[in-house]
């Protein structure tokens, strides 16, 4: 049966789920998930001027209420159509491939290039072990889950000392530095990767597109090893 004489729903999906629209999903989710990393590190570096700065910024965060739940939703479908498409667009390039090719289209690639969905695999495994630490309290609870400040006689969660706490942990520090060097290398592809998939990275736009990936990449690497690492090294958080 043709694609035209298919019913429309069967067209619907073929088209939602075509090679090209898989790449435009990854692209803009991928857009979305670096602009919440940028957000997210920003607000994280607080941790720098001090423990009311940070505090501050968690307390704000938490007081959203129902906005909270709406970004939390639309993080989790953001990482759920990205690692999908990922997905199907892996199984579709690994069936379409000849015998041999692989090997010889690797060679020709950057390192970060090669390994994006070894890279995704460890940054899914680092965002559940993540979101165990710092927000559910499944993982190291007993360093600072629970500690709480008053100010102006009200309660509320001293972050900061958790943050301080977990990264004075050596194993926790060094697996924030390899997790967020593994972001540096996924986002150093996949910005400019996502430029050229929405045809902005073309012509005289090709040089520029293809340096801000691995600039966003460093920046964002840079900032938040900084964290574990300013911690582990007594920069912050005295000893
Ligand atoms: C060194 C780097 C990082 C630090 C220090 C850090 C720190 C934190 C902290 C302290 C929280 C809890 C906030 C609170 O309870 O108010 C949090 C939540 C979160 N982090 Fe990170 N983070 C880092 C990297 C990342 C990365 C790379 C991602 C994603 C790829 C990420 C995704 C999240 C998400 C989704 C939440 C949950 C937000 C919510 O509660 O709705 N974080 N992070």
């Amino acid at each position: 049966m043709s694609n035209e004489s298919a019913p429309p729903f069967d067209r619907l999906v073929k088209a939602l789920t075509s090679t090209i629209s898989l790449k435009i999903v990854m692209a803009v989710t991928g857009l979305l998930g670096a602009g919440f990393v940028l957000f997210h590190m920003v607000g994280n570096l607080q941790v720098f001027i001090g423990p009311e700065a940070l505090n501050n910024y968690a307390e704000f965060m938490q007081g959203l209420g129902g906005i909270k739940w709406v970004v939390r939703l639309g993080l989790l479908t953001i990482l759920t159509l990205h690692v999908a498409s990922a997905v199907a667009l892996v199984q579709r390039n690994a069936a379409a491939r000849p015998e041999g090719y692989a090997e010889t289209k690797r060679k020709r690639t950057s390192l970060a290039a090669m390994y994006m969905a070894e890279l995704g695999i460890v940054l899914l495994l680092f965002i559940v072990y993540h979101l165990g630490h710092f927000t559910i309290g499944w993982f190291h609870a007993d360093l600072g889950y629970e500690a709480m400040e008053t100010v102006d006689g009200v309660a509320r969660h001293d972050l900061y000392e958790h943050v301080i706490h977990s990264f004075r942990q050596p194993a926790i520090a060094i697996t924030y530095i390899v997790a967020n060097l593994a972001l540096a290398a996924h986002l150093a592809h996949g910005v400019t990767s996502m430029f050229k998939t929405v045809g902005f990275a073309a012509g005289r736009w090709r040089v520029p597109f293809e340096v801000l990936g691995p600039a966003f990449g460093v920046i964002i690497g840079l900032g938040n090893i900084s964290m574990p690492l300013a911690v582990l090294t007594g920069l912050i958080g005295g000893n």
